[in-house]
């Protein structure tokens, strides 16, 4: 056993332990360092309700006693049910129909309450680029970089699209972009159907305030979510459809394309996604929107 396999307090720390804790943390979401110590709780807790017992004896039951009779609090995903997804979607809705502005959306989605995600995230992460470019990006959910900066596809994932979009001249001036979800959902997982359908009233209206003439559905769930369909990404890819969810008409001409981080992590795919902004930059062209010539710069791929 060497120093490094013992706790802070002097005892020994079995080092596989200690790794499969690491990991069961980074699972839950707590895959960042936000102080340069580890702080104790479970012991800053009980010290706290020792205080008060020092002082008011007869006031309160022993704390053991006190956990004994708490009821056990509800799971993270029924908690948000308990105001009643129906509920929270109904509010959405009301709260999105009332904005008539960029500005007034955000501050809406500021107030709101409906969604649990907003509990575990750091920052609203609301959108970003041009409202008047155009052409507007719709990914998933905010990552752990996002989260922190508060920006849409600030991450390794993000400045790889804006890397391949600078091939096609287009940059951020020249488009704008948001996600089906304005919280990053905890460790990164998968957003729930509640999430999704708690978040849409929102981006419905967020769409139909940027009045895009285009709409790119950046990876799987953005695209199948809004195209409503069950077809997978890899079938939808590269071939125009139209978003036409609540009140949206007329219908937005969208082009799904591949997500950067599985570009990243599936390298060969790339040139998939290579076609889709081909497709894309086309389009851009008829309408007037692509300004800039194409950058054909030799480290597309
Ligand atoms: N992935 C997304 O879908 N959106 C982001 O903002 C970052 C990564």
């Amino acid at each position: 056993m060497n120093r490094d396999d013992q706790k802070p307090d002097g005892s020994d720390l079995d080092a596989m332990a200690a790794l499969s804790a690491l990991s069961w943390q980074v699972a839950m979401g707590a895959d960042e360092a936000i102080a340069d110590l580890p702080l104790d709780r479970y012991a800053a807790t009980a010290a706290k309700a020792a205080q008060p017992a020092q002082s008011a004896p007869s006031q309160k039951p022993p704390l053991t006693e006190r956990i004994r009779s708490t009821p056990p609090p509800a799971p993270a995903s029924t908690s948000a049910k308990v105001i009643g997804a129906e509920e929270a979607i109904a509010d959405a809705r009301q709260a999105a129909a009332a904005c008539t502005t960029l500005d007034d959306l955000r501050a809406a989605l500021e107030k709101f309450e409906g969604c649990p995600l907003k509990k575990t995230a750091t920052n609203l992460v609301f959108g970003d680029g041009n409202p008047e470019a155009g052409v507007m990006f719709i990914g998933e959910a905010p990552g752990a970089d996002e989260d922190r900066q508060g920006l849409p596809f600030v991450g390794v994932s993000g400045q790889m699209l804006d890397r391949m979009l600078s091939f096609i001249g287009l940059d951020r001036s020249r488009f704008y972009i948001t996600n089906m979800l304005y919280w990053r959902p905890p460790g990164n997982r998968t957003p729930t159907d509640a999430e999704v359908a708690t978040c849409l009233p929102f981006l419905e209206r967020h769409i139909q305030l940027i009045n895009p003439k285009v709409i790119v559905l950046v990876g799987n769930r953005s695209a199948k979510s809004l195209l409503q369909t069950s077809q997978g990404i890899t079938k939808l890819r590269g071939k125009w459809d139209a978003v036409s969810i609540g009140s949206i008409d007329p219908p937005i001409p969208a082009l799904p394309t591949l997500h950067p981080a599985y570009l990243l992590r599936n390298a060969a795919q790339k040139r998939f996604a290579w076609r889709d902004a081909l497709i894309l930059r086309e389009r851009l062209n008829e309408l007037g929107l692509a300004t800039s010539p194409l950058d054909t710069g030799s480290d597309a791929d």
